[in-house]
């Protein structure tokens, strides 16, 4: 019985799906995800980009490496669910949930999020997280501070979030360097938040650069960029993967890279379908939502969940912003219903992009992780700040840990130091 288990799953797992109990030791160190570097002493260095060759499985190996093609073997298990046991199953292939909101972090948005997570929780009893990409103008970072310690994913989306798409469109490395480089600076300095913990981007307007905006990710130490929308890969969907190779991903906001950039996770953004069938890269961009009652929403969120669920278990992104919960009546009852939903699965995790990936580079049998995460439990003595944003002679209003800025931070001078 125990021999046949043991075949059985030896023939389910492909090679993507390893349990990797001899590989603890490496765990310890995280340096992959996210290597030291200093924010003050970034250089762009100008080094040359070799083109991507094609992926493939035998070049290109887990945790480090994993091809854009590449899927978990969940199809396979189809009709042999009798034979191995119920929670073997489920932990063959976790379904993940990413939740992510953009830009700013204010006071009416935090109460929001605050009612949205209190109480959710994953299977392994540790506190379901989302993921902020925070941009800078008008963002609080006390609670963003607060965010932090009840251990959501901080993640970066720029300091100015530019003026449009052509500007993102044309940026250069170092230009994609400065923007979040100097907000991953004002986090630590305003918000405490320990660079270490940052490990993701997503571009504002999801506009990326091509292969700028994913050497700028990897000089920055980055681990990951989640700005690439796909509309080709949503049936059965795309996995996150490696940029070592080329990837088959569509390019919906182009340009997009084709430059080997061994060890950059691309996240990859799978669009909703709205109920006219559009595809939609965030849940606040779809042309037609459904009506705006509590079941209609539910029931939509529960049918682009099941894409995911029913299918390979590629990892199911709800992004948004949290503009969207004022647009309509329903929306902010309907979604903290749905994660409450969620919750009730024994399969389903909620997690930070990051935490998700740990996942991904390496599978194991049984709970995903040996623990929570670790809460941060840094001390944040609250002042409010009326400072100058030198560069239009506005006064800006801020919130912030410890000590005020002489002057508003911004690209260049993101400590706000007196000039
Ligand atoms: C892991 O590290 C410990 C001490 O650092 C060592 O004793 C042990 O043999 C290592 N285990 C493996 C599987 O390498
Ligand atoms: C990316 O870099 C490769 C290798 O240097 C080059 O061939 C390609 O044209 C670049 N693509 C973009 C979109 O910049
Ligand atoms: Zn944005």
């Amino acid at each position: 019985m125990r021999y046949a288990t043991v075949l059985l799953l030896g023939a389910l797992l492909a090679s993507a799906l390893l349990c990797d109990a001899q590989k603890k030791n490496k765990t310890k160190s995280k340096g992959k995800l996210k290597s030291t570097v200093a924010p003050s002493t970034l250089e762009s260095a100008t080094v040359e980009l070799q083109r991507a060759e094609r992926c493939t499985a035998a070049k290109c190996k887990l945790p480090d490496c994993r091809c854009s093609d590449a899927t978990l073997p969940r199809p396979k298990f189809k009709g042999k669910e009798h034979e191995i046991p119920q929670a073997l199953i489920s932990s063959l292939a976790l379904q993940f949930v990413t939740i992510t909101f953009d830009d700013a972090v204010n006071a009416v948005n935090y109460a929001q999020y605050d009612l949205l997570f209190e109480g959710l929780t994953n299977p392994d009893g540790c506190p379901a997280t989302g993921t902020f990409f925070l941009s800078h103008e008008y963002t609080d970072y006390v609670r963003v501070n607060a965010l932090y310690n009840a251990g959501h994913e901080i993640a970066l989306h720029s300091v100015t979030h530019g003026d449009g798409t052509d500007y993102w469109r044309e940026a250069t490395v170092a230009t994609i360097e400065r923007e979040f480089g100097a907000q991953l600076q004002i986090l630590e300095t305003y918000a405490k938040v320990d660079p270490q913990h940052v490990r993701g981007m997503r571009l504002p307007f999801l506009q990326i650069a091509g292969n700028n905006t994913f050497a700028a990710a990897k000089n920055l130490g980055l681990g990951y960029d989640s700005s690439w929308p796909t509309q080709q890969f949503k049936q059965p969907p795309m996995w996150p993967y490696t940029l070592d190779y080329l990837s088959v991903q569509d390019c919906q906001i182009g340009p997009c890279p084709d430059a080997a950039l061994p060890g950059v996770w691309v996240s990859p953004m799978v669009t909703w379908t709205d109920t006219e069938g559009y595809s939609c890269s965030m849940i606040d961009a779809c042309a037609y939502p459904p009506e705006d009652e509590v079941n209609a929403l539910f029931d939509w969120m529960l049918e682009n969940f099941n894409r995911h669920y029913q299918s390979n278990r590629a990892p199911f992104g709800m992004y948004l912003h949290a503009a969207w919960f004022s647009r309509g009546r329903n929306n902010f009852a309907a979604f903290k219903k749905f994660l409450h939903h969620l919750a009730t699965y024994p399969d389903v995790y909620m997690t930070g992009i990051s935490r998700m990936l740990e996942y991904v580079r390496k599978p194991v049998l049984g709970q995903p992780f040996k623990s929570c995460e670790a809460r941060p439990k840094t001390q944040c003595q609250a002042v409010h700040c009326n400072v100058e944003k030198t560069v239009t002679g506005e006064t800006r209003y801020m919130s912030v840990c410890d000590r005020c800025p002489a002057v508003y931070p911004w690209l260049g001078n993101p400590l706000g130091q007196a000039l």
